[in-house]
């Protein structure tokens, strides 16, 4: 529990509607939104926007629901028929609800796409682990393909590191390497929001740092929602965070109001480091 400077205990969120302030054009919303592994209820009536094109951090103690709620967004959950969703995650500008039954999650996840923790390119070479999407997806022309590989190798700045070998295994790369690989599978079905799950916790500071600039060069292009336990990265490359608490969230706003002065004592005592 947090004691407030005046001395009354707070452990409510702060008023979702003074959260919700004008954030710009709108990609995403989640809209009164809770998950249910089973009976267990890990994220609980959630309420946030996800601005167009901007960088959504997603902060908060192990086990608050961070990986919870990013993986709504492209439905890994139906995985298990016990998950439960409850609510909306809208995707905009069509307005359809990504957690209803009008898209296959196969296409979700191809508009929604993922990067884990752990770089995991498949057994595969370089060339076919950033052609795999597009084959999913039904894909054969053989320039298209080699057009949209040679796009997204860029876009994860990737293509001056392996133009002369695309055909060797993507197991073959760096850490480093490997991750900025799986960002260029992410990107080469054209997604609309990129989802990061912890994308720099497995490399080096040189590796984190050029996944830091990526981020900022994509963020041009894509709309992404980031988690990240490193305060510093979230205050450095995102334009939103979100903090959030036993799967609640706690509070949302621009990032330098957060990291400067966030309206909820909680959410201070965690991004200054003081979180019991
Ligand atoms: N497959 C699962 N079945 C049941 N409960 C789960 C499952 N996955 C996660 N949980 C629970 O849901 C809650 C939220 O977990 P989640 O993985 O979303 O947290 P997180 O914020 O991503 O944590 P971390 O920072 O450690 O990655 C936790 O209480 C966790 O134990
Ligand atoms: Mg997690």
């Amino acid at each position: 529990m947090v004691t407030t400077p005046t001395g009354s205990a707070t452990l409510a969120p702060v008023d979702s509607s003074v959260m919700l302030r004008d954030v710009g054009p709108l990609k995403a919303e989640v809209k009164n939104f809770s998950f249910y592994y089973d009976k267990f209820r890990a994220l609980k009536n959630i309420n946030m926007p996800i601005a167009e094109k901007k960088v959504t951090a997603l902060i908060g103690p192990s086990g608050c629901g961070k990986s919870t709620l990013l993986r709504s967004f492209n439905r890994m959950h139906d995985l298990y028929a016990n998950n439960r969703y409850e609510g909306e995650i809208m995707l905009y500008p069509e307005g359809i609800n990504l957690v209803g039954r009008e898209l296959e999650p196969i296409e979700i996840r191809m508009r929604c796409s993922m990067v884990f923790q752990k770089p995991n390119p498949f057994p595969k070479s370089i060339y076919e682990n950033v052609a795999y999407g597009m084959r999913v997806r039904g894909i054969s022309d053989k320039s298209l393909i080699e057009h949209r590989v040679e796009h997204a190798l860029k876009g994860a700045a990737l293509w001056d590191e392996v133009k002369d070998r695309l055909h060797s295994s993507g197991n073959s790369l760096s850490g480093g390497q490997q991750q900025r690989l799986c960002i260029a599978r992410a990107l080469a079905t054209q997604p609309e929001v990129l989802l990061m799950d912890e994308p720099t916790a497995a490399l080096d500071p040189m590796s984190t740092s050029r996944i830091e600039d990526l981020v900022t060069e994509l963020e041009k292009t894509v709309t992404i929602v980031i988690v990240t336990h490193n305060m510093h990265q979230a205050a450095r490359i995102s334009d939103h965070t979100a903090f959030m608490y036993l799967g609640e969230l706690i509070e949302f706003d621009e990032t330098e109001k957060i990291f400067t002065n966030p309206s909820n004592p909680m959410t201070e005592s965690y991004v200054t480091g003081r979180f019991g």
